[in-house]
């Protein structure tokens, strides 16, 4: 089972939105996830309901919340521990809440990979440090897998001054070239929890305006496996480093 955390120091910058892309992908090539929300929002779960009132939610994809300041992280340890025994699962999602916390420090050293979204705006560039020193902590400590900042907008508006600063603050951290599309598709994503299956859905009955939807789906669920791929990539060589 493959252990993948999205972190930042704030909220908005993703996460989730990230999260749910790999678990379009993962589930439309078959495979299967444990979605971790360990987020108050609990997004995971809300794209779940939403998607299961429009029977495109999968069972091959399960749900469940941690209350990060309630639970120690030996009780995300055990569930993350089960849940490998089970076999049940390919991947283990985890969505932590946007702060500093203790319990996300110590959730991250499960991580075989970290995505830390980051959207090129001035007010994310405070977060983005500090963020990257908790992982650069981890890694001199040997207590980390990958780890990668994940640009979530295709074209980057920054200001020469602001784009210095981003520079200085990754510093050499390593980013992720795939870039999910920035369209009003990422609404669809989050509305709609599990691509591959609204695709199904929609194509079956599909007319006129909605044809143009299942095109833009379409090419949503492609920027999704994209990403999967990447994330495959990292992983492999991650493998091969060690
Ligand atoms: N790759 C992206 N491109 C464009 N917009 C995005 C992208 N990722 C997230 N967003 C948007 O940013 C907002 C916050 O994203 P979300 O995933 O909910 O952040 P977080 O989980 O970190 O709080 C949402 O409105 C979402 O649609
Ligand atoms: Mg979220």
């Amino acid at each position: 089972m493959i252990v993948i955390a999205a972190y930042s120091h704030k909220g908005g910058t993703g996460k989730s939105t990230a999260l749910m892309a790999l678990a379009s992908a993962i589930e439309a090539r078959g495979q299967s996830a444990l979605l971790v929300d360990c987020d108050p929002q609990r997004n995971f779960n809300m794209y779940r309901l939403q998607a299961e009132e429009i029977g495109c939610w999968s069972d091959r994809m399960e749900v469940r919340y941690l209350d990060f300041e309630a639970t120690g992280v030996a009780h995300l340890e055990s569930d993350l521990m089960a849940a490998e025994d089970s076999g049940r699962f390919d991947y283990a999602l985890l969505n932590l809440a946007g702060v500093d916390h203790p319990f996300n420090r110590m959730a991250l050293r499960y991580a075989e990979l970290t995505l830390l979204p980051f959207k090129p705006a001035a007010t994310e560039l405070a977060e983005l440090g500090p963020a990257l020193e908790v992982i650069r902590g981890l890694e001199r400590e040997g207590e980390i897998g990958a780890a990668r900042v994940l640009f979530t907008l295709m074209r980057p508006k920054l200001t020469s001054a602001a784009s210095a600063y981003r520079d200085a603050a990754l510093d050499g951290f390593p980013v992720m070239e795939t870039r999910l599309r920035d369209t009003a598709i990422f609404a669809d994503i989050v509305m709609r929890g599990l691509l591959g299956r609204t695709l199904a859905v929609m194509e079956a009955q599909a007319s006129g305006l909605e044809k143009m939807q299942v095109k833009r789906l379409g090419e949503a669920l492609d920027d999704c496996r994209a990403l999967l791929a990447e994330v495959d990539s990292i992983l492999l060589n991650a493998r091969l480093a060690t």
